[in-house]
């Protein structure tokens, strides 16, 4: 059978999606009405064997307490969270908990990294990952040349799809097919991360003995069970008949900025079509708003029926919609109210904000800019006014004045 670990990170990590995680775990941030971990949690589901599914991260236990006992009912498969005391880095976090994860003779090792988008085609990299028969498969994606910097780059072979030759946010182009941080491993992953770690404790060793590090401070190194999944696994491994890739053509993206966040909430929208389509508004009929395009509605919020909402919204728990609100591209948090005639456009309205009547709150829609396009509001109370692109507010604030590309603190 086959066991799920989705890295979840913790509080230190995922400070480019600041403020948005000041409230929640960034891996519970709703994309498409569902916790950002619920997508590759369901995706599991479809694998065949599948036994368990584990969390990791360094978030406290409490945190994560609710939702793991919610899905694991939802989704009829054991899901449960594992803290470790510090980061262990990628792949040091799934060494620390070996002991649990190979306690049940599993065949394979589903590792997901929590903060990508994509349909997660599992099956079919089990399927492909059985037939290489090496140690791992990693899934790949093109990218444009200009972002492959930002991610692992990777080389494999036309032919065998072996990879060759891998590269950690290359600082010169390497090659355009990167790593999406979803992989498939047999339990000889253990032996290779405790490899690395044995290799740094002799080298901990000798420089004690011969004072090495005094003549090489460049070399101090990281502690010996801070292990990386990238750069001290699949660099030096490469090319050596252990790691296969798997190349998708449907999508993929990080979500490391608020701004991707609502680019890949539209991308879970339009996947639940074909997957989910009775958690659509369209598709379950139950408003009766003029709905255009991919929207989800939590059930517990009232939306007017003058409203108009859509493509690409996705409204949380308890909010209100007032009569003849226009809402296009945007995420609205829980307990939010927007009043009548307001008007809100790629944006992201934070948990128990208040827009006013006749308000305008609009970016440009820019996914991949830092501030100056997508326009986050959390827990602001808003009066009525003009509120324009490049704007981050940050929570319990009140704004009575039109303000355009400032941030207000
Ligand atoms: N539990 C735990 N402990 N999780 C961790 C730790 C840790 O110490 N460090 C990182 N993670 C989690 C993060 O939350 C994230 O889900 C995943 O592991 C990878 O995070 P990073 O190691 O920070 O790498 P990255 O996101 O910048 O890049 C990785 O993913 C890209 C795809 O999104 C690399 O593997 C790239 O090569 C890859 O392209």
């Amino acid at each position: 059978s086959v066991v799920a670990v989705i890295m979840v990170g913790g509080p230190t990590k995922g400070t480019r999606f600041r403020p948005l995680s000041l409230n929640i775990p960034k891996p519970l941030f709703p994309l498409a009405g569902q916790p950002m971990v619920h997508h590759p949690i369901s995706a599991c589901k479809r694998i065949p064997n599948l036994a368990q599914i584990y969390l990791i991260g360094f978030y406290e236990e409490r945190e994560f307490a609710l939702f793991v006992s919610s899905i694991s009912n939802e989704l009829r498969v054991p899901v449960r969270y594992l803290k470790e005391d510090k980061p262990h880095g990628s792949a040091g976090g799934l060494y620390n908990f070996r002991d649990l994860i190979l306690e049940d003779n599993y065949s394979h090792i589903v590792l997901l990294n929590c903060d990508v988008c994509c349909s997660f085609p599992l099956p079919e990299m089990l399927e492909a990952h059985r037939s290489y028969g090496g140690m791992g498969t990693i899934l790949v994606n093109k990218v444009s040349p200009e972002s492959a910097n930002q991610f692992g780059a990777l080389v494999a072979d036309p032919v065998t799809n072996e990879l060759l030759h891998y590269t950690e946010k290359p600082e010169t182009f390497v090659s355009d097919r990167i790593n999406c941080g979803v992989y498939i491993f047999t339990p000889e992953i253990f032996t290779a991360i405790q490899g690395v770690s044995t290799q740094r404790k002799e080298r901990a060793t000798l420089r004690r003995v011969t004072s090495f590090e005094a003549l090489q401070p460049a070399n101090r190194s990281l502690p010996t069970d801070f292990v990386r999944l990238d750069q001290d696994i699949l660099s030096p491994l490469a090319g050596k008949k252990q790691f296969y890739v798997y190349e998708t053509r449907d999508f993929w993206e990080q979500i490391k900025t608020p701004g991707m966040s609502l680019k890949c909430s539209g991308l879970y929208l339009s996947q639940f079509r074909f997957t989910s389509p009775h958690l659509l508004a369209s598709g379950n009929g139950s408003k009766n708003a003029t709905i255009s395009g991919d929207v989800y509605i939590h059930p517990s919020s009232k939306v007017h029926p003058t409203a108009k909402i859509g493509p690409n919204v996705s409204i949380s728990a308890n909010a209100r919609i007032g009569a003849g609100a226009r809402l296009v591209s945007c995420i609205i948090l829980d307990d939010v109210e927007i009043k009548e005639n307001a008007v809100v456009i790629h944006a992201i309205v934070g948990w128990k904000s208040s827009i006013g009547r006749w308000s305008r709150v609009q970016a440009s829609g820019d996914y991949n800019a830092k501030l100056g396009v997508t326009i986050l509001v959390i827990i602001i109370k808003l009066m009525t006014f003009l509120y324009e692109p490049g704007e981050s507010v940050l929570p319990n604030k009140t704004l009575n004045v039109s303000v355009q590309d400032e941030i207000i603190l």
